[in-house]
């Protein structure tokens, strides 16, 4: 009975509604099957023009307009290509979205399509700076200073500013590229393979004198709009197996090369666990300081942030999430950013299987898991202490993105949340059918969309048919119990993982005899931490910061471990936030390393923290000093930061 009851509230989520509250396109009623993109890229003004080809499946009775997602472009005109029929088309704007989702750009089809139908459609647009995907850079802030630099990063729904699409996860679609370039030192890649001497038929419409090269690339696996990208600039490649390769400025190349040579053995890794990897090559680039995020999985090219690049090979745990990708979340994909932990959750589940593999251990896999776990916890309490209803859900494994940018719900929550209720499932059916299962999924939902509810009609079928009535009816009955509760309550996980073990226990033990030392003396076998792993060190700070040090133990810890001046940024941005908090950073060199640490890394996860915990008028100064260099998604997630501080004034003056 309450597998019904569970399984009419599941479908009544869906039938009949909206999957993606995140789009205004009329995905539903008409589809994306091949998408060819034409740039022209001024990389000096900071503009591109572009065309967009669509071939589109008509499913629904009668079409007469197509609608699509747009942010900030310039529409030229839209036409059909194949008789030069130049068609009607307006932007439906609410003034209170545009800058939060953009716009809806109508095209009016002048005929009706029906069902099954399949045409094409031309755009032809321009953008520019206001594109927030993109990052234009001048030369000065290149590493190579030799010529612009450009990348992209369309995750979650920053696709809408670079090309007019249909911007939802829901919709997969196969891509083709032509990039035209007016610098004969400019190389380009882009998240498909590289293609010569194909013949596109927009070519034409560019006046080709002064263009120094034309790249072109083709994708033929299905990708949702979020996983098209673009790096351009002096970049190089260089291979570090038949299948892999780093991709960079020239300037740090060969240290990145390095620190990246086993980057095949990780691929092989997760294979083992989930099985053939589809895409051909992985390509990894490592892109400025200011790419935003650790690392995103476009497909055959990772961007990745050249923060992960420590010199011990510590980093490498981005590079494995971002292969774990290719299967969980480039595969098989979210339908809706409110799911996303279809994506990231089930993708961490994966890059810790391989992770085991790296370090041979479990307990030190478990020490990330415990990272994690504190950066959750600390986060639920946030967004539980928040009134806004909307904000609240962020806590949860199913945030409200409705009306909002969805890039506002992004934080760790998806990431710990749905990894720990993986790893419960896990534990339910054991290490080796959930194993058979996770592949069983892949294969069944490859190259489609899905959410919560597919996931669980797939695993009770499947439990149903892999294990005796008893104890399917059993197993059915402990994920009842569980499953919405782990997806929609905004509190504590119904079951808590403690993940303690004896590598985790050296560095909270530590971080405890710190906290109780006498101020300015050092606890008994302090030495200890120049074994740890990067993990232990960064699950030891983590704890650090949920204790209330004072000044003289801070001054003394950093003596001990001359922690301001450590390389690895995954120390350097929690010791940092640590030392504002504490108050330990008024000395003037201390804030002085911490300010020039916010100019060198746009990261973030690591940027943030820290200006969470500056006051408002140091952040704002800091903020006002980096603009320039931060990306336009960190810009506007710093603003935010600043915002609510001055909301905590006036709360506190009320
Ligand atoms: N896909 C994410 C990055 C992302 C998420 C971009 C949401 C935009 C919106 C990527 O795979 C990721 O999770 N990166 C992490 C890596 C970490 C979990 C190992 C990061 O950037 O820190
Ligand atoms: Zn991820």
């Amino acid at each position: 009975m309450k597998f019904y009851i569970i399984t009419l509230l599941l479908c009544g989520c869906v039938m009949g509604v909206d999957i993606d509250k995140n789009t205004f396109s009329n995905y539903r009623e008409v589809q994306m099957q091949h998408l060819h993109i034409e740039w022209l890229l001024n990389l000096n003004q900071k503009i591109i023009d572009g065309s967009a080809e669509y071939t589109f499946r008509v499913t629904t009775a009668e079409l007469k307009e197509v609608h699509l997602d747009i942010y900030q472009m310039d529409i030229k005109y839209a036409y059909y290509p194949n008789f030069g029929k130049v068609l009607d088309w307006h932007v439906e704007s609410d003034p209170k979205q545009s800058l939060i989702q953009g716009d809806k750009l109508i095209i009016e089809l002048g005929q009706s399509f029906r069902y099954g139908d399949i045409f094409k459609l031309r755009i032809k647009y321009q953008i520019g700076e206001q594109a927030r995907a993109l990052s234009f850079m001048n030369i000065e802030q290149t590493d190579d200073k030799k010529a612009p630099y450009l990348f992209s990063q369309c995750e979650a729904n920053n696709c809408r500013s670079m090309i007019p699409l249909q911007d939802t996860p829901s919709i997969k679609f196969t891509y083709s590229a032509s990039v035209l370039t007016q610098d004969q030192q400019i190389n380009v890649f882009m998240s498909g393979l590289p293609v010569e001497n194909t013949k596109f038929s927009l070519m034409e419409q560019y006046n080709l004198n002064g263009i120094a090269n034309i790249f072109q690339f083709e994708l033929k696996i299905k990708i949702p709009s979020y996983l098209i990208a673009i790096v351009a600039g002096t970049v190089q490649e260089r291979k570090t197996s038949d299948r892999t390769s780093v991709i960079s400025e020239a300037k740090n190349i060969e240290i990145y090369q390095k620190e990246l040579e086993h980057l095949d053995k990780y691929v092989k890794y997760l294979e083992d666990y989930i099985g053939d990897y589809k895409w051909g090559f992985y390509k990894i680039v490592i892109l400025p300081a200011s790419f935003p995020f650790g690392g995103m999985e476009n497909p055959l090219l990772t961007f990745a942030n050249p923060s992960i690049i420590v010199g011990d090979k510590s980093g490498i745990s981005v590079a494995i999430h971002e292969i774990a990708h290719s299967w969980f979340g480039n595969t098989v994909t979210c339908n809706n950013w409110s799911n996303m932990w279809i994506n990231e959750g089930f993708c961490v589940f994966l890059e810790r299987k391989g992770l085991l593999q790296h370090y041979e251990s479990i307990d030190l896999v478990y020490v990330n898991s415990l990272v994690g776990n504190d950066e959750m916890n600390a986060l639920i309490k946030e967004f539980n202490s928040n009134h806004d209803p909307v904000i609240k859900s962020y806590a949860s494994l199913h945030p409200i993105t409705e009306n909002h940018n969805a890039d506002d719900s992004f934080s760790t929550i998806p990431y710990e949340r749905g990894y720990q209720l993986l790893l419960y499932l896990e534990k339910l059916v054991s290490e080796d059918k959930f194993q058979l299962l996770l592949q069983a999924w892949l294969q069944q939902n490859q190259y489609q969309s899905v959410d919560e509810n597919d996931f669980y009609n797939f695993m009770i079928a499947w439990i149903q048919s892999n294990f005796s009535m008893k104890d399917f009816l059993y197993i059915k009955q402990q994920i009842d119990s569980v499953y919405i509760k782990w997806i929609y309550n905004t509190d504590a996980p119904p079951y808590k993982y403690g993940f303690i073990n004896d590598a985790s226990l050296l560095a909270t033990n530590l971080a405890e005899d710190w906290a109780s030392s006498r101020p300015g003396e050092q606890p008994q076998g302090y030495e200890i931490f120049d074994k740890f792993q990067s993990n232990q060190k960064q699950l030891f700070l983590s704890s650090l910061l949920k204790k209330n040090l004072d000044p003289v133990t801070m001054k003394q810890l950093d003596s001990t471990y001359n922690l301001t001046n450590n390389l690895d940024a995954e120390l350097l941005f929690r010791w940092y936030t640590l030392s504002i908090q504490t108050k330990y950073a008024t000395d003037f060199t201390n804030l002085k390393k911490i300010r020039t640490f916010v100019s060198k890394i746009g990261r973030m996860k690591m940027i943030n923290p820290i200006y969470k915990a500056l006051d408002k008028k140091t952040a704002e100064t800091w903020y006002n000093e980096n603009i320039r260099f931060y990306h336009p998604l960190a810009r506007q997630s710093i603003e935010n930061i600043i915002k609510n501080k001055g909301l905590d004034v006036n709360v506190e003056l009320l």
